[in-house]
């Protein structure tokens, strides 16, 4: 790694962990005036939806999330039940930052199609905000990160998301059905378990190196699809965010079936959440509206 992609991690993990600080907590990063610029990230995740809220200069203020089943492989399967979701996430944000939250940005996976953006825009504002713009989920991350050339490799609950850069333009973003739900299915037929309870072992710090074992393969496989999915040079760096990487052996395997150095920033799960409040440019508090 160059320095100047060492210090992009950096600086990448300072705004992760004060982020993780306050997750669902009951303070802000710090007190917000009532008439600053905000910015509200939507992420309609797999296995949680999470709310993010940065200040005009991208600087983390608040979050809140919770765990659900009302989207599946990256499309949503249950309107009501996120949108029920999604106002208490925004009613418990306004609560904390004494603010009213009036615009927001959500994200889709990539190549999910105009309907599925639709979908996600319509769950946005049945949720009381006005939708400024749905973006691609790795390409959320990759604006979090500040990837000018580099490869993200997004591996959340349900899909794997894969953006290449050069230069700071856009090459290739693709996706692929393969998450951490698929790491519970095989740990769940290795011990005739159900999958919900295969979920909580695999979380369990305590058992994670006998989870491991049970799915490097999984883990393998995700590193063949990066390299066989890009269909040009894989650009440096690689940096692979999403919930399904907590695992410290994660990075060594994948780099290691890919052929190829991969890094990860801390908190993987709040990369694409607070990279794609950084697309909400409009949002005003209520009382600085015209
Ligand atoms: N500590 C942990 N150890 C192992 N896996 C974890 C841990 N925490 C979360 N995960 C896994 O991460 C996945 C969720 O990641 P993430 O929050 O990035 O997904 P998502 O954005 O909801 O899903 P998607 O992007 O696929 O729609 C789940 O499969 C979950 O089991
Ligand atoms: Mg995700």
């Amino acid at each position: 790694m160059t320095v100047k992609q060492l210090s992009t991690l950096t600086a990448a993990n300072q705004r992760l962990t004060e982020f993780a600080k306050v997750v669902n907590g009951q303070q802000p990063v710090r007190k917000v005036k009532s008439n600053e610029v905000l910015r509200t990230g939507i992420d309609l995740g797999t296995s949680s939806i999470v709310l993010t809220v940065l200040d005009e200069d991208n600087q983390p203020l608040y979050g809140a999330f919770e765990y659900d089943h009302a989207v599946r492989d990256g499309i949503i399967v249950n309107f009501i039940e996120s949108v029920q979701i999604l106002k208490r996430l925004k009613a418990k944000a306004e609560r904390v930052l004494g603010v009213e939250l009036v615009t927001a940005c959500g994200a889709v996976p990539p190549g999910t199609g105009e309907g599925s953006s639709r979908i996600v825009t319509n769950v946005i504002e049945a949720a009381d905000f006005i939708c400024q713009q749905i973006v691609d989920e790795p390409t959320a991350a990759a604006e979090f990160l500040h990837i000018e050339t580099g490869t993200v490799v997004d591996i959340g609950g349900g899909t794997t998301g894969i953006s290449t850069f050069k230069n700071g333009k856009l090459m290739e973003v693709l996706d692929e059905p393969t998450g951490g739900f698929h790491m519970s299915l095989v740990l769940a037929g290795s011990r005739h378990i159900d999958s919900d309870k295969a979920e909580l072992i695999k979380r369990d710090p305590e058992m994670e190196s006998e989870v491991f074992a049970v799915i490097r393969p999984v883990v393998e496989k995700m590193a063949t699809i990066t390299r066989t999915m890009v269909k040009t040079e894989i650009p440096l760096p690689i940096i692979v965010v999403g919930g399904a990487i907590n695992f410290k052996d994660f990075i060594p395997t994948f780099s290691k079936s890919l052929k190829l150095p991969a890094e990860k920033p801390v908190y993987p799960q709040f990369v694409t959440p607070l990279g794609i409040a950084m697309y909400d440019k409009k949002n005003r508090s209520t009382k600085d509206r015209d």
